[in-house]
Order: structure tokens, then C-alpha cells, then sequence
């Protein structure tokens, strides 16, 4: 075996067939049925033991045709999280599928319920908000899983293994983030009464993600950063949508198109991230991780989806020579990732198992994201502090 097949050898991913609890069927509802509902609704139709039974949208008509298309034709529907939480008692699991603005009340809401609940990214719009949710969380005893399907990639699963195999050494600097040229969302993603933040939410919370998790979440101790809307608020930049013109989304648009970050964590490991809707580039950069024993070069996607954009490279010195060993990708298997997300989950809650993407981490990905948004507004760095839980 050559060196470089030995080093590959040893990251060589460890995956185990996920355990399936078929001795019951989940009795299931989606709360908000948008998009990304439809999303839950076709995994939870590929599960065998998973029978969705209560839709609840806030748009009168929209959760009774979300039934339809689905075939979920004996599900109860509602008009809010509230309705559903009044008339439905006997529930395994709730998918929280709403804009951000809503995630932690309904979450909190569910939980109390006695709900188990697997919500939507980002966790939240603010930091309170995701500590109010942790505490409902700790209260209740019930689950509450954050759906970051790229956890569920095994691309992402190396990138953590080769940080904790050590080959890197000491994990001192880190830079992530990317973005798009150009792919401002429409829809409710762009206001803040329903998104509260843009990029930095949509897809900023997936690229922290990806090297906080691999460099086991340290708490973040400071934040500075810059937020800007150049391209949102120009209607060239603007694409229509079922209900608006591109002129109208312009002047809808109120969140962040692009928000960069300088972020000391705990541990003495500073993250320079920057993440992009739309820019003047093709990309900002890739991701890097630099070790005092070795560096990991992580290459963008171009739309940022949150996974491993093509194979990465590991830099290091072997016997005074400098050295570069390509990690291939490891191609996609069946069940796809929005499957594996919410069968971990349903997993989860039949075996009383911890959380696949676990709220006390996610903490900190709000936090980071609280502090950015706290930062851009006074112009300076800010203190993360984050309550007791
Ligand atoms: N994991 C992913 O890949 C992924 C992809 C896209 C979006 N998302 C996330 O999913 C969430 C929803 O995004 P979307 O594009 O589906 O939004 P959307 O606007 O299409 O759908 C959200 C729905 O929630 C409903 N709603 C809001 N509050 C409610 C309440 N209290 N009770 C009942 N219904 C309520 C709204 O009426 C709306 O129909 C966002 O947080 C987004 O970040 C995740």
C-alpha cells in the first residue's frame, strides 16, 4: 500500500446500515406545508411505517391541497400549529416546516404539547429564540432534532473523521462559507416578517455547519460582521415569482443578500466566513481548515447546498517534502439525504437515541449568526454570551 492509499485508507468512511424500528407505525404531522414540506412529505412517504396524519398551514386551502397532492386524503387540517396542538393528541413526531420568523413559536409550542419535533433549518432567527426553544426542549423530556440534512452526507461525515483522526494536528484557522453569482430566492425568503434573516440563515447556517460539527462545536466567544442588501434591493437582480414582479420582490426584499464574519471560538480557533445570495464572483473561496500538522481544502458548490463540492485536499509535509493527497467523493447511496434526515429522526424517537443533529449544537451556529447580525448593526465587534439552559 503507497502512502497516500494508507492515508485515504484510514478515512475511509465507516457506514453502517441505519437501524430501522418497524414494530410500529408514526403517527406524523407536518406543521406549514411550503415548499420545503413537500420535501418531509415525500420522505415520510418513503418510510413503511410513517402514516401522516394532520397538515396545518396558516393559508386557508394550502394544507388541504398539500393532502391532496400527497394522497394523505384522512389527514386533519388545520389553520395553525395552535389548532393542530388543540385537537391532536396522540402524535410520535411533528416536521416544523414554517418560515424562520415562526420556528421557535411553534417549536416551543409542540414541545410543550409533549410533542417530539424535527425543525427546519436555520433553528432560529435569534439567539433567545433558540434558547427559548432549549428550554421548552429540556422541560418537556421530548426530542427536538434540527434538519440539517448534509449531516447526513458522508463527504461531510469525513471531513469530521479527518479532523479527529489528528492528521491535521491543532485546528488553528479555519474559513467557510461561499455563495452564488447570482440566486436570490423569492417566495418568503426574502422578507423579514416571515425569514427575519437572508443568506446568512438560508445557507450561511449550512456552511458553519459543515466545519463547526467537523471541529466539534466549540463556543463562540466574539463576532465582527458586515451585512449588506446591494443586489436584493435591485430589481435587476430580482427574479418574479407566482404572486410578484421582479420590481415587487426588490422592493419586498429586507434581509441580508450577503454577510461576512471574523469569529474567535473557544479553543483559540478563529472562523472567517463569508456567505453570498448574489456577487460580483464566482466564489469566494473554498472552504480551508489549517492544522498545525496538516491543511483541508474543501472545494464550494456553486449554489452553496450546504455539501462537498467536489474531491478535497489534504496538504501536508512527509519527510520534508510537501505533499497534496486527493480525498475523493464518495458517491451518493441510496436512501438519498432528506430520507436519512428523517428516518434518523423517526429512529431517534423509537429508541430513545440522542438526537441526530442535536439542538445544544445548533446553539451555536444562532449564536454566531445572532452576533453577525448584532455586529453589522453597531459597527463593531460584539461579546457572545449565551445564557444557562
Ligand atoms: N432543509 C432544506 O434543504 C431546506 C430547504 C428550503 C427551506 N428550508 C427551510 O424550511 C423553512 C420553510 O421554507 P419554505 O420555503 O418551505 O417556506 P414557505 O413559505 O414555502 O412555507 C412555509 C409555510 O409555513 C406556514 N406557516 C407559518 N407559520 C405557521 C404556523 N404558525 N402554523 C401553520 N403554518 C404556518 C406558511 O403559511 C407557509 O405556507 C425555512 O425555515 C427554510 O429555511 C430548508
Amino acid at each position: 500500500m503507497s502512502d497516500s492509499d494508507k492515508v485515504l485508507s484510514s478515512f475511509t468512511p465507516d457506514i453502517k446500515e441505519e437501524k430501522k424500528a418497524v414494530d410500529r407505525i408514526f403517527r406524523v404531522a407536518i406543521v406549514g406545508t411550503g415548499w420545503i414540506a413537500e420535501s418531509h412529505a415525500r420522505s415520510y412517504l418513503h418510510q413503511p411505517d410513517v402514516k401522516v396524519v394532520a397538515l396545518a398551514d396558516l393559508i386557508p386551502g394550502k394544507a388541504e391541497a398539500f393532502a391532496k397532492e400527497f394522497g394523505f386524503t384522512d389527514a386533519h387540517i388545520y389553520l395553525s400549529h395552535k389548532d393542530l396542538i388543540a385537537h391532536e393528541t396522540d402524535l410520535d413526531a411533528v416536521s416544523v416546516c414554517t418560515y424562520n420568523r415562526t420556528h421557535a413559536e411553534c417549536t416551543i409550542d409542540l414541545l410543550n404539547a409533549g410533542f417530539n419535533v424535527l425543525l427546519e433549518k436555520p433553528m432560529t432567527v435569534t439567539l433567545d429564540e433558540a434558547v427559548a426553544i432549549m428550554k421548552a426542549e429540556k422541560k418537556s423530556g421530548k426530542l427536538l432534532s434540527i434538519g440539517f440534512q448534509p449531516r447526513m452526507d458522508a463527504n461531510m461525515q469525513e471531513i469530521k473523521k479527518i479532523v479527529e483522526s489528528g492528521a491535521l494536528g491543532k485546528v488553528y484557522y479555519i474559513q467557510t462559507g461561499g455563495g452564488r453569482r447570482f440566486g436570490i430566492p423569492n417566495s418568503t425568503f426574502i422578507e423579514d416578517k416571515t425569514a427575519g434573516i437572508g443568506a446568512v440563515g438560508d445557507i450561511g447556517c449550512y456552511s458553519m455547519d459543515m466545519v463547526l460539527n467537523a471541529v466539534g462545536y466549540p463556543k463562540p466567544l466574539t463576532v465582527t460582521g458586515y451585512m449588506s442588501d446591494f443586489f436584493g434591493k435591485n430589481p435587476e437582480y430580482q427574479r418574479p415569482d407566482k404572486f410578484h414582479t421582479a420590481e415587487e420582490n426588490a422592493a419586498r426584499f429586507s434581509v441580508d443578500d450577503f454577510a461576512a464574519a471574523f469569529i474567535r471560538l473557544e479553543g483559540g480557533i478563529i472562523l472567517d466566513f463569508r456567505i453570498a445570495w448574489a456577487m460580483h464572483i464566482d466564489t469566494p473561496g473554498d472552504t480551508i481548515i489549517l492544522g498545525t500538522k496538516a491543511g483541508l481544502r474543501i472545494p464550494s458548490t456553486d449554489c452553496w447546498n450546504g455539501t462537498v463540492g467536489g474531491p478535497m485536499t489534504l496538504y501536508t509535509d512527509v519527510g520534508g517534502l510537501h505533499t497534496q493527497t486527493t480525498i475523493p467523493i464518495i458517491p451518493p447511496k441510496e436512501p438519498g439525504l432528506f430520507d436519512r434526515k428523517i428516518r434518523s429522526f423517526l429512529d431517534a424517537v423509537a429508541t430513545g437515541a440522542p438526537a441526530p443533529v442535536p439542538s445544544s449544537q445548533i446553539l451555536y451556529n444562532q449564536a454566531i449568526i445572532d452576533g453577525i447580525v448584532r455586529s453589522a448593526k453597531l459597527g463593531r465587534e460584539v461579546e457572545i454570551e449565551i445564557p444557562e439552559i
